[in-house]
């Protein structure tokens, strides 16, 4: 897989994970930059993972957030003339606010004309669960992949 010059490789995804950080990102393909996507490649410490090289494209700090959620373990870089000028791995919240919907139909984050945005509290990061500040219904891993992609779980 070739180097980047300019851009972002999002490294330490979890195996078969890379297109739902990709759907996080809002990337279909048709942006017109490179992309490029590698599943299922050996990893010392992962055995096995995903990596995603966005040439010429820096994610927003709320996206690293979600796909924090699907991807706890991933490492950001940030690529300047071909080397990796940042590292960082991204963070789980201890608290997500308004990101996600609780189930909960009665729950009072849903109550149409509340001013209350969903929360929800870190209860574990692997596997992760959630927990709605509000009504106390837990939401886990394949719950947020859900939400976050909108649908399918692919
Ligand atoms: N990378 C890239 N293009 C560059 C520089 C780096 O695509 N111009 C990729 C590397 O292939 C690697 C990731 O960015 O997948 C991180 O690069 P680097 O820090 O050099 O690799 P490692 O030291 O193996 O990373 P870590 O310690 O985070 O595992
Ligand atoms: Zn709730």
């Amino acid at each position: 897989m070739s180097k980047i010059r300019e851009g972002t490789v999002i490294d330490h995804i979890p195996a078969g994970r890379a297109l739902v950080v990709l759907k996080i990102l809002g990337i279909t393909g048709n942006e017109g930059f490179r992309v490029a996507v590698v599943m299922n490649v050996d990893s010392a410490r992962m055995k096995k993972k995903d990596i995603v090289k966005l040439e010429g494209y820096y994610p927003r700090i709320e996206d690293l957030m979600k796909i924090s959620l699907v991807a706890p373990e991933a490492t950001i870089n940030i690529i300047k003339d071909y080397n990796v000028v940042e590292k960082r791995k991204v963070e789980v919240p201890k608290v997500i606010e308004g990101v996600l919907r609780c189930p909960n139909p009665t729950c009072i984050s849903r109550k149409p004309g509340e001013p209350i945005s969903s929360r929800f509290l870190l209860v574990s990061g692997s596997p992760l669960r959630l927990k709605c500040h509000y009504c106390g219904t837990e939401i886990g891993e394949n719950d947020v992949i859900e939400q976050l992609v909108g649908g399918g779980r692919s």
